[in-house]
């Protein structure tokens, strides 16, 4: 029986209070409005971005919300006016969309649309209200996704149309935390052969840039990370050695700079935690290191600099979804995993059925994956591994 322009009952983990645990609910999805598409949700990443939202570090969250933002499922039904999808089409969700109006959508060199709802996590479709409720009360929606959930609604800006191939269950993690790292390394930082980087975090998104490091031909990759478990797989993606700040009494910048013989060409910073940009500035070399922030930290926190790092000739910046503007870029990136270019299942460490999003975050918390990837039942998601 066909769903089309009626209410959907499924399944969602909603969070009800900073810190609180996943309730597993079921919710109604109304139809989409004007420009608005339903999908069904295969698969959902859990990102640290979400655990960062719930546990109070962004500036406001408005409760009951349905968490998750690396999405990737099937066009249900599209509202009126929506040219860009159909019913049936396979999507990846954007959590920092572009509307292609504003002027940072028209600047060449920017994805960080003014219409975003990263940060401000009002939580609202454009038209202010949301589709979602759950015994009768309004549901939020989260950075114009809302991934941990079998039925979203999304704004058509918010999606993007991929390749049918794309297993659903790897392609996901291109909403983001693949596309972060991976991006910033080769449109931000632009890393050319032969350099040397140091890659600080080595979770899904640090990770993603050591992948993207190797790929640009660095001759040198130092991972560091106070996780020792991480590093066989982040020598399996591509660091050449990895380091962890613990074992050493110095602070870190003086060996990484010791074992790049005056600091790294690249630093990148995967945490988002700002004393470890600061580090990870000094790390790179005084007169002409690229340091690049990807980690987005506690929003009252602040790095603490002395401009001398940068009038020697350093360059910092930071990028959002690796500088990618996502509805136009992300297809070729999809087209690489399908050509067996870029290795998405690498990153995946559990595939766990929606119902067991708490275990996934705990898992992260515990630092024992570099994604987990919830999945809603489908039969696509399942068969696509
Ligand atoms: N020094 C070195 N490594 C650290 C430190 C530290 N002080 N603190 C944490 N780490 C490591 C953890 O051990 C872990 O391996 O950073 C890694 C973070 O990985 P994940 O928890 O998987 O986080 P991820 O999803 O990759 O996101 C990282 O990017 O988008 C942002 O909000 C997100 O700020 C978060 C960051
Ligand atoms: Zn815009």
């Amino acid at each position: 029986m066909s769903t089309v322009g009626k209410v959907i009952k499924c399944k969602a983990a909603v969070t009800y209070g900073f810190k609180k645990p996943f309730v597993m609910e079921e919710i109604e999805v109304a139809p989409p409005k004007a420009r608005e598409v339903r999908v069904k949700v295969c698969a959902s990443g859990i990102c640290h971005t979400d655990d960062h939202a719930l546990s109070g570090g962004m500036a406001s969250l408005n409760f009951p919300v349905i968490l998750g933002h690396e999405g990737a499922g099937i066009v249900e039904s599209v509202g009126e006016g929506v040219f860009k999808v159909q019913p049936g089409d396979h999507v990846v969700l954007l959590c920092s969309p572009m509307c292609w109006q504003c002027k940072a959508c028209l600047h060449p060199e920017s994805n960080f649309c003014e219409k975003n709802d990263v940060g401000k996590n009002v939580g609202l479709m454009l038209d202010k209200t949301t589709r979602f409720s759950c015994k009768g009360k309004m549901i939020h929606n989260f950075m114009s996704t809302s991934t941990f959930t079998e039925y979203t609604v999304v704004d058509e800006f918010a999606i993007c149309r991929i390749d049918k191939a794309a297993p659903l269950d790897q392609v996901c993690l291109v909403g983001c935390g693949f596309s972060t790292g991976y991006g910033t390394v080769i449109n931000t930082a632009k890393v050319k052969p032969g350099s040397s980087c140091v890659v600080f975090g080595l979770g899904g998104i640090g990770m993603s840039a050591v992948m993207a490091c190797k790929v640009s031909g660095a001759k040198q990759i130092i991972g560091v990370d106070i996780n020792s478990t991480k590093f066989p797989k982040a020598k399996e993606l591509g660091c050449t050695e990895c380091v962890n700040s613990k074992d050493h009494s110095k602070p870190i910048h003086e060996v990484i700079t010791e074992m790049t013989d005056g600091g790294a060409d690249y630093g990148f910073e995967c945490i988002g935690n700002c004393e470890v940009m600061a580090s990870m500035i000094q790390s790179t070399n005084y007169a002409y290191g690229s340091a690049n922030i990807i980690g987005v930290p506690p929003f009252k926190d602040r790095i603490t600099m002395d401009a001398m790092w940068l009038l020697t000739g350093r360059k910092v910046q930071g990028a959002f979804l690796g500088d990618y503007k996502a509805s136009q870029q992300f297809p070729q990136i999809i087209d690489d995993v399908l050509a067996g270019k870029i290795n998405l299942d690498a990153l995946v460490s559990y595939r766990l059925p929606l119902d067991q999003v708490n275990e996934g975050f705990d898992l992260m918390r515990h630092g024992k994956t570099v994604r987990t990837v919830l999945l809603m039942g489908c039969e696509k998601s399942a068969s696509c591994k």
